[in-house]
């Protein structure tokens, strides 16, 4: 009764601290001659009920901290007359009714703390309702910071009315779960800080961040074991420069990868006893002004090195308590920690000499997991390019050995492609020959005593064969000499016998004359029958059978008076086209 031993008012008392006094009631009697009183602290007291106009004399009253007593009932007029009262902590009380305009009177109400509500002992519920326009009317204007728990009931929290303080509040909320029930009033965008110590955060059934459009702030502190809500939507709020995710399964988000998107302001990251199986970097994406990170994460995970490169204003990060996934992904991180000239990396691992990573064989060193099993080995690359050189080596030897005909004859072929691909030639002027003869030695007699009269001796205009008995050019080696003949002549027409077919360079020949009709693609090759060959005997030579079913072919008649005609249509076809006016 400090007012009793007093004649006057106390002018002189500001601040009157009474801490654990075991003070039950107090009544506007035992206050009301300190009139210049600005703070009054009450807490761990037993007070369990404050009586109507208890603080009524108390006009320059700014702070009363009444946190930790046995309150559990506000009336109307419980706070009458505090008309300055910038600061009211009813935390750690059993709150059960709060009467409707409680805090009416409280117009420059600044910070206010509630809690902790619970339901009323005659309800069965696991519930409590907070209709915080019932208790406050309006808003006080210069609200800023706002605190309600429920401990451990389900807080319902109802706006009730689309008056808002201004701009800037802080809300603060604990409870199992905390459930917004009018989230589209004003009153959310006024919120730019938000804590919430709750197992799920809610709205309807859906996560409740995206309707604090102004979060800066915002630090979610859950447990592993909450029942799962889908929290994609934080890639919403554009504005946040603050985030904690704390016991948040976030490997089971499905939208994990897109979560932290948009969040191009966020400057500080903590993830605390969060669950993830890597982070991965397409979640960092947006994250261009992050400067501070720090990660708790129990279970081994994996950090990609792409996950670190849009963080260009990384300053500080801080892993601890940590254990990897042993896994080559990770091997760069140690590494780049100690190459980074502007990111202090911290590797905080208290009971353990090093950073350690888990897989199947159980927990090991981590560095010396990535030095066995992650390093190219130099040894073996060596080894394998000795072993390739010398494969090819011998593939080349063997190939010069067993294919140097057609190996020329090939580099031929494409160097007159080339050529003909380079320029579409006056085709006549190309030519040294009509028609490159490809006879065997033994028909010899054949194609100068027949042959040469009947074709070079008819005209005009006269025919140019090339024979290799004649034309060839001495000392010249024989492959390139047949080449070149075959290329230089526009026919080549095969003089097919017996000894043809047994001959070594004649069969190179009609190979050679063949792969020119398959890439030139044109009428160059000519077949000349001067014996009847018995089908079986052909079907051994198998090129020159398919030749014989697919194009049409000369038989030498026996008979002399039919050879006129065969030089006729010989002839014929190896004339030159007449050449253009003009050439
Ligand atoms: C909240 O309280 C206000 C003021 O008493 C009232 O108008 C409103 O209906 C209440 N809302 C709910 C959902 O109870
Ligand atoms: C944020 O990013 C996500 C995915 O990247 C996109 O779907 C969404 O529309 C964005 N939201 C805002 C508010 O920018």
């Amino acid at each position: 009764m400090l007012c009793d031993i007093q004649k006057g008012p106390v002018l002189w008392l500001k601040k009157l601290r009474l801490l654990s006094f075991q003070i039950t009631i107090i009544t506007s009697e035992q206050f009301g001659c300190l009139k210049n009183l600005k703070q009054l602290i009450l807490s761990g007291n037993q007070i369990t009920t404050v009586a109507d106009f208890t603080f009524k004399e108390l006009a320059k009253l700014r702070f009363l901290d009444l946190r930790n007593n046995k309150i559990s009932q506000i009336t109307e007029n419980s706070f009458f007359g505090l008309h300055v009262l910038e600061t009211l902590i009813l935390e750690q009380n059993p709150l059960e009714t709060i009467e409707a305009f409680a805090f009416i009177h409280l117009t420059l109400l600044k910070h206010i703390c509630l809690g902790d509500f619970q339901p009323l002992p005659s309800e069965l519920e696991s519930s409590v309702n907070v209709n915080l326009t019932h208790i406050f009317g309006v808003f006080p204007q210069g609200l800023m910071h706002m605190n309600i728990s429920s401990m451990w009931y389900t807080l319902n929290i109802i706006i009730g009315s689309n008056s808002t303080p201004k701009p800037g509040i802080s809300l603060q909320l604990s409870a199992t779960t905390v459930f917004f029930q009018d989230c589209w009033r004003p009153f959310f965008q006024s919120v730019v800080s938000l804590t919430a110590i709750t197992e799920r955060l809610l709205c309807g059934s859906h996560f409740a961040a995206r309707y604090f459009t102004s979060l800066q702030y915002f630090g979610f502190n859950s447990v592993l074991s909450a029942e799962f809500v889908d929290m994609t939507d934080l890639n919403t709020l554009v504005e946040m420069r603050y985030l904690t995710l704390m016991g948040v399964e976030l490997y089971r988000q499905p939208g994990l990868a897109t979560m932290f998107h948009n969040l191009t302001k966020l400057e500080t990251l903590n993830l605390v006893t969060c669950r993830i199986l890597s982070l991965e970097e397409e979640m960092s994406r947006d994250l261009h002004s992050l400067r501070q990170m720090s990660v708790h994460i129990p279970e081994e995970f994996s950090v990609m090195e792409s996950f670190t490169e849009p963080l260009t204003n990384l300053r500080y990060l801080l892993l601890y308590n940590f254990r990897l996934d042993c896994s080559c992904d990770n091997t760069w991180l140690l590494a780049w920690a100690e190459r980074q000239p502007h990111v202090q990396v911290v590797f905080y691992h208290p009971g353990e000499a090093d950073v350690t990573c888990k897989n199947e064989n159980g927990i090991q060193n981590f560095a010396r997991y990535s030095a066995a099993n992650c390093s190219l080995d130099v040894g073996f690359v060596l080894f394998l390019c000795t072993s390739l050189g010398l494969l090819l080596f011998m593939l080349v030897v063997l190939l010069h050995q067993l294919a140097r005909e057609y190996l020329l004859a090939f580099c031929h072929i494409i160097r007159c492609w080339l050529e003909e691909a380079v320029r579409r030639p006056n085709l006549r002027g190309r030519y040294c020959y009509d028609a490159f003869v490809s006879y065997s030695g033994s028909d010899e007699r054949w194609v100068v005593e027949q042959l040469l009269p009947g074709l070079e001796q008819r005209g005009p205009p006269f025919l140019r064969l090339c024979l290799h008995s004649r034309d060839f050019q001495l000392g010249k080696d024989i492959v390139d000499n047949i080449t070149d003949s075959l290329y230089g002549s526009r026919y080549t027409v095969c003089v097919v016998s017996r000894n043809y077919l047994r001959s070594n360079w004649c069969s190179l020949e009609l190979r050679l004359a063949t792969l020119r009709l398959l890439v030139e693609q044109r009428d160059i090759l000519i077949l000349v029958f001067l014996e009847d060959i018995p089908p079986l005997q052909l079907s051994a030579h198998h090129r020159l059978a398919r030749l014989v079913k697919t194009r049409t072919y000369l038989d030498w008649p026996q008979d002399q008076a039919m050879q006129p005609a065969f030089w006729d249509r010989l002839w014929t076809k190896l004339v030159p086209p007449e050449p253009h006016p003009g050439q």
